[in-house]
Parts: structure tokens; C-alpha cells; sequence
């Protein structure tokens, strides 16, 4: 595995996508020290300053583009897993792509981010460069959301290289499973890390706002809830936790 490190970046998205197109090999990895031009979800901007750990590997998935989701996953699950093993923290996944730490009054506090972006070529999968954003040492901005860095819940200093590593072990593990085995092992355990079950929350979704209580995470990475009395599920969406209804 190759690992490009670049002090400073506009995006390791950016980077890993211009590799992608000079047919760069499965499983390179882009990291940066601080990004200008971070990118998170629907386009956002994404702070990256230095002291956070700031990366995007790229794959080459045999998948439909509809599996695409599951990929986030198990980048969740990877990050999550890694992040108990490195730091002792425990952490939660909040659907689809956020990475969350749930402070004592039952307080969501996003401390990594997730970042899925397939390229398609006759209706197929090419490749995904999957990025993924940690608050590890940074300061972080809690204006527009709750935050929360590494440094911030243990109260030591994390090395960024070390904590790479580890992700990238968890993850190469999680993705033989799935290219072996399929998502389900992945899924399962993504399930029970989940922190949105029991919710309620409103989803705004290309199609419009729904709003109902989550009952479940399927198979395929769309997020099951009940609304109005019906059983419906979301792929994708940006959404917001109303209450916790159990
Ligand atoms: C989100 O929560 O909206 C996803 C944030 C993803 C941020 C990471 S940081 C490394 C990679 N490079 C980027 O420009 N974005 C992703």
C-alpha cells in the first residue's frame, strides 16, 4: 500500500482522484497534514487544520453503483473499531456518514466524518476514493455543530500516524471480509454501533423533508424508520435528531 502525505492540500479527495485517472493501483491513500479546501457532504466546507488527520483511500470495488452506501459503512465500522483500539474511546455512527462521541447528557458530538465518492463507467462502478476527516489534536469549530476532537475526550495528545495505521488495518480487514463474505458481517456490526435507532429525527432528502422515529439500518445502508404509520427507508439524506423516543 502506498500513502502519498502532502503537508498541505486543496482536497485529498482532489489528489486521490487525479491518481485514480493516471491509473493508480487499488489501495493508495492520500493524507494531508491540514487542507485549504477540505470538502464534506452536499459540498460543504470541511475545516481541516492541522493536528486532525485528513485522508482518502482509493478502491476499485467489483460492485453495483446502488452498493456504493455500503462502502460508507464500512468505513464507519473500520473507523470506529480502530479508534477504540488506538484511543480507548468508544464512538457511535450516526447514519449515513458521521462518526459521533455521546457525551453524558446524551449529547451527539461529531468527531469524524465520511466521505463516499464512486466514479462510473458504463453504468458500473470504477473506482471509490472513500475520505475520511478526524478531529484528533485540532481544535475544532462547534458554531455550526456539535464537535468534539480526540484530544478533547481523553485529554492526551493522539499520534495521527499511528491512529492512520490502525484505520487503515481495520479497514483492509473489513473489506477482505467483504469481498469475501459479502456486507453482512459488516452490517451487523454497524447495527449495533448505530446511535439513531429510536429517534426521532427529520431527514431532508432531495424529494423533501420526512420526519419519523428510526427503527433500523438496512442491509444496503438505507436508514428504516416509521412515518405517519408507515414503514418507510431513506437513502440518503441530511439528517437532524429531533428527540430520542425510547
Ligand atoms: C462529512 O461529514 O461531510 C464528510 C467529511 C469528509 C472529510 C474528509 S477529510 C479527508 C477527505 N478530503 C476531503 O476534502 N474530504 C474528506
Amino acid at each position: 500500500m502506498k500513502i502519498y502525505k502532502f503537508k498541505e492540500i486543496g482536497s485529498t479527495q482532489d489528489k486521490a482522484r487525479e491518481l485514480a485517472g493516471r491509473n493508480a493501483p487499488e489501495g493508495i491513500v492520500v493524507v494531508a497534514d491540514s487542507q485549504s479546501g477540505g470538502k464534506g457532504r452536499f459540498g460543504r466546507e470541511w475545516l481541516s487544520p492541522k493536528g486532525g488527520l485528513w485522508f482518502s483511500m482509493l478502491i476499485y470495488p467489483d460492485i453495483s453503483p446502488a452498493d456504493a452506501p455500503k462502502l460508507t459503512m464500512l468505513a464507519g465500522v473500520a473507523v470506529v473499531d480502530a479508534i477504540k483500539i488506538f484511543c480507548g474511546v468508544k464512538l457511535g455512527i450516526k447514519w449515513p456518514n458521521d462518526i459521533v462521541f455521546i457525551g453524558k447528557k446524551d449529547d451527539c458530538k461529531k468527531v469524524s466524518g465520511i466521505l463516499t465518492e464512486a466514479s462510473f463507467k458504463k453504468r458500473k462502478v470504477d473506482h471509490v476514493i472513500i475520505g475520511v476527516g478526524i478531529n484528533v489534536n485540532n481544535t475544532v469549530d462547534k458554531k455550526e455543530i456539535p464537535a468534539a476532537s480526540l484530544l478533547g475526550i481523553t485529554g492526551r495528545m493522539i499520534s495521527v500516524e499511528s491512529l492512520l495505521r490502525e484505520i487503515l488495518r481495520q479497514f483492509e480487514n473489513y473489506y477482505h471480509v467483504f469481498t469475501e463474505s459479502g456486507i453482512g458481517p459488516v452490517w451487523e456490526k454497524c447495527r449495533e454501533l448505530s446511535v439513531m435507532t429510536g429517534k426521532r429525527v427529520i431527514i431532508e432528502r432531495d424529494e423533501g423533508k420526512v420526519e419519523g422515529v428510526v427503527t433500523g439500518i438496512r442491509e444496503d445502508g438505507a436508514l428504516e424508520m416509521e412515518s405517519n404509520g408507515k414503514r418507510i427507508t431513506v437513502l440518503a439524506g441530511d439528517i437532524k435528531v429531533l428527540s430520542s423516543v425510547t
